[in-house]
């Protein structure tokens, strides 16, 4: 078929899904010489709107995992607000060293169902966003170029197809549960209403976590108090310049104490055509 775009197409609260759905594409991009576009999703602003692809499209489409799936604050505005027109799209996923359980089956189905036709998938071990212990220092080089790789064969498949492929078959059910997070005593840690805590001592109410986070649930003119809804991405605490920003709900902590003690073996990249 013929590629006439790529496009880089992503929700990335603290940047690894940037990352690696960036590397893919650029490497697509390099194998079949065509224009490279970045669509960041992680914004409130970029979701009140539809994003249109065309038959002629290459789409690298990302999400972290959240609960073993597609973040469900997301689903919404993907299922929607996605028009594939017949594009040919690489589905990937994020996750932090535990399970990408059904988050990859879930978003094929949901770009599927945009109209989107799926070539290929990933899913792809980073640091945890709860904690640098899990995955520390992934994405790193040798992930970048496993992302490269699978831009180069994905670009390859797409190129020699002549038909619409069937859909790319991945692991997982895409109307599975929500994993449930466990604390160190093995019960369910109900944290779901959990908001970050911010230091009076190192905050200066430069407003930058506002800005940055992806549910606007933060008040810009007083970033001590979160009325919207937070979904525990952690953009405010990780991009703090002063690490103002923590999140002290004891449920919480016991779920990210239960990965740090049982999740630290490195987990493989996945890719499947
Ligand atoms: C609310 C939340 C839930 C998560 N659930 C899972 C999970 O079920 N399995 C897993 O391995 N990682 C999980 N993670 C880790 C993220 O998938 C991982 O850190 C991802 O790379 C974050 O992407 P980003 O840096 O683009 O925001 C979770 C992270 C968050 C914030």
């Amino acid at each position: 078929m013929v590629i006439t775009k790529i496009h880089a197409v992503f929700f990335s609260a603290t940047d690894n899904t940037r990352k690696i759905t960036a590397a893919i594409a650029a490497a697509a991009a390099a194998a079949l010489d065509c224009p490279l576009e970045e669509t960041d999703l992680t914004l409130p602003a970029a979701r009140q709107r539809d994003w249109a692809f065309a038959p002629t499209d290459l789409v690298i489409l990302g999400t972290p995992t959240y609960a073993g799936r597609v973040p469900n604050k997301l689903v919404p505005f993907l299922a929607e607000h996605l028009r594939g027109n017949g594009a040919l799209c690489a589905a990937m996923v994020t996750y932090g060293n535990r399970s990408f359980d059904n988050a990859l089956s879930e978003l094929c189905a949901i770009l599927e169902g945009d109209g989107f036709h799926t070539v290929s998938a990933g899913a792809f071990a980073c640091r945890h966003a709860f904690t640098d212990e899990l995955a520390w220092g992934r994405p790193d080089s040798a992930d970048l170029r496993e992302a490269e790789q699978l831009g180069k064969n994905t670009a390859e498949k797409a190129e020699a197809l002549t038909a619409i492929p069937a859909p790319v078959r991945v692991p997982g059910e895409p109307d599975a549960p929500y994993y449930i997070p466990k604390g160190t005593d093995g019960l369910p840690a109900k944290f779901l209403k959990a908001k970050p805590v911010t230091d009076p001592r190192k905050c200066c109410n430069c407003g930058l976590c506002a800005r940055i986070c992806p549910m606007g649930a933060i008040d810009a003119s007083n970033v001590f108090e979160t009325p919207g809804v937070c979904i525990k991405c952690q953009a405010c605490v990780r991009r703090c310049t002063r690490q103002a920003k923590r999140f002290e709900d004891p449920a919480f902590l016991s779920h990210v104490a239960m990965l740090e003690a049982n999740f630290q073996d490195p987990k493989q990249n996945e890719v499947f055509f």
